[in-house]
């Protein structure tokens, strides 16, 4: 099976690799293809990585995601697929068509999903890698004891991540606080996508879990996520350089 169907994504599966352009994704979080693309235009000489997450799939359809890989961008597909594992594993092939590099699935979805979605995977001949999503970003120890877990969310993060990891997913997305005691559980096979990242100053929004572009890289992300502090700054192309500097200047690139 080849997991990797772009160059673009071998950069982000090392993250020992130095180009902070093939490890900065940006979250298209807008509620329509022509705001989403207007952006993608605006960052083209910047950015290689788009996210297409729930709100811009569902106003815009399948068709976002085939229209960014067919003008060479590479495309993490965040669906957050969480349902009974025969139905899982039928959506990951049915996403992988559309040529995406990366697609997340609810690690709490449990074992037996986790293992449908991958072997649904392993099975094609070109397929997304998959990403578990452990504990969302959002959510702090109150929302976690709220959903009824006895553990801290870095005690879940990593009791998640083993649970993928015994399915055969080596992908996870994490908040920055747990990024190094899963880098440290995965090794460098671990390909450990962050979301929650926030450059010094700028608004955390809904997000609880976070920290800096440069302090998320040092504790071993592979690849990091980052929408509002882009999307929504006056000036998102130098929102964006400001980013990538800051992650070329921890990355000695
Ligand atoms: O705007 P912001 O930088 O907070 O966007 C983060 C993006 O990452 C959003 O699209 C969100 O859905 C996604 N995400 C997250 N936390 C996770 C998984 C995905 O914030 N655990």
């Amino acid at each position: 099976m080849d997991s990797y169907p772009d160059p673009a994504v071998h950069s982000a599966r090392d993250h020992r690799c130095n180009s902070a352009r093939d490890r900065l994704i940006v979250a298209l979080d807008f509620p329509a293809a022509s705001e989403a693309l207007k952006l993608v235009e605006l960052l083209d000489m910047q950015c290689q990585w788009f996210k297409v997450g729930l709100e811009l799939y569902i106003a815009a359809g399948p068709s976002i995601v085939t229209t960014l890989v067919e003008r060479g961008y590479s495309v993490f597909l965040d669906l957050k697929l969480h349902d009974i594992p025969n139905t899982v594993a039928s959506a990951v092939r049915s996403a992988a068509s559309l040529g995406a590099s990366l697609l997340t699935v609810h690690a709490s979805g449990g074992p037996r999903m986790l293992a449908a979605a991958q072997e649904a995977a392993q099975a094609l001949s070109t397929a997304p890698q998959l990403l578990a999503v452990t504990v969302l970003t959002s959510m702090s120890q109150p929302d976690v004891t709220a959903i009824g877990l006895p553990r801290s969310p870095a005690e879940q993060v990593l009791l998640l991540a083993q649970m993928g990891l015994s399915a055969g997913i080596s992908g996870f997305v994490c908040s920055p606080l747990e990024v190094a005691g899963l880098r440290a559980l995965t090794g460098d096979a671990g390909i450990l996508v962050i979301p929650g990242v926030r450059p010094d100053g700028s608004a955390a929004g809904d997000q609880q879990r976070i920290a800096t572009p440069a302090q998320a890289l040092r504790l071993g992300a592979s690849s990091l996520v980052v929408g509002r502090p882009i999307t929504q700054a006056s000036n998102p192309a130098a929102a964006a350089s400001a980013i990538l500097a800051e992650m070329s200047a921890c990355l000695g690139s």
